[in-house]
């Protein structure tokens, strides 16, 4: 009697040892779900940062060539003898001249065309015009910059 009891007591044991372990596992499982809450909280932070750094790539923008401040260096000093259609004045019109430029000499980008055009404009000369174009020494660096990419603006 006594050992049959000790047996029932210990298949008992036996069986809540397996209910333990069965509930066991429902715990860990509730575990990950915490654990997926804490990694969207660090993939809300890297977010965060690359439109921080985006934020700061506008900032830096108007400090490169600006064609509106190149429009009115070109009023200034080419507007008497070009127009910005593709009408004939003393110079040739300079609508499409961004994407002329880069076919008027061979080896040469649309940028380094219209900086030679301004700033040694005996090198080239249009056909069918004469060879009058000044040069223009007194344009800054960044007012060059500025005009040429005015230049590539007009369609
Ligand atoms: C005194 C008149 C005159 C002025 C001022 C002048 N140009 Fe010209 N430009 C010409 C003439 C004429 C030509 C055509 C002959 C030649 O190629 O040099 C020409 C040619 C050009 C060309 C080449 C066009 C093409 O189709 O390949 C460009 C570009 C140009 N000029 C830009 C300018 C810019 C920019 C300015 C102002 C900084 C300017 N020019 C000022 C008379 C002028």
């Amino acid at each position: 009697m006594s050992k049959r009891s000790v047996v029932l007591f210990g298949l008992m044991i036996a069986g809540l040892f397996a209910l333990a372990a069965c509930a066991d596992p429902a715990q860990p499982t509730a575990t990950p779900n915490t654990s997926i809450n804490p990694t969207a909280a660090p993939s809300g932070n890297p977010t965060a940062t690359p439109s921080g750094q985006a934020t700061v790539a506008p900032t830096e923008a108007p400090s490169g060539p600006d064609a509106s401040a190149g429009q009115s260096v070109f009023t200034t000093n080419c507007a008497a003898c070009h127009n910005t259609s593709d009408q004939q004045l003393v110079g040739p019109g300079l609508a499409g001249i961004g994407e002329r430029a880069g076919t008027r000499v061979s080896g040469q980008s649309a940028d380094d065309y219209l900086r030679a055009s301004i700033q040694a404009p005996g090198e080239f000369i249009v056909e069918g015009f004469q060879p009058i174009m000044p040069a223009f020494p007194q344009i800054s660096d960044g007012d060059l910059d500025n005009l040429i990419a005015y230049l590539m603006t007009l369609e």
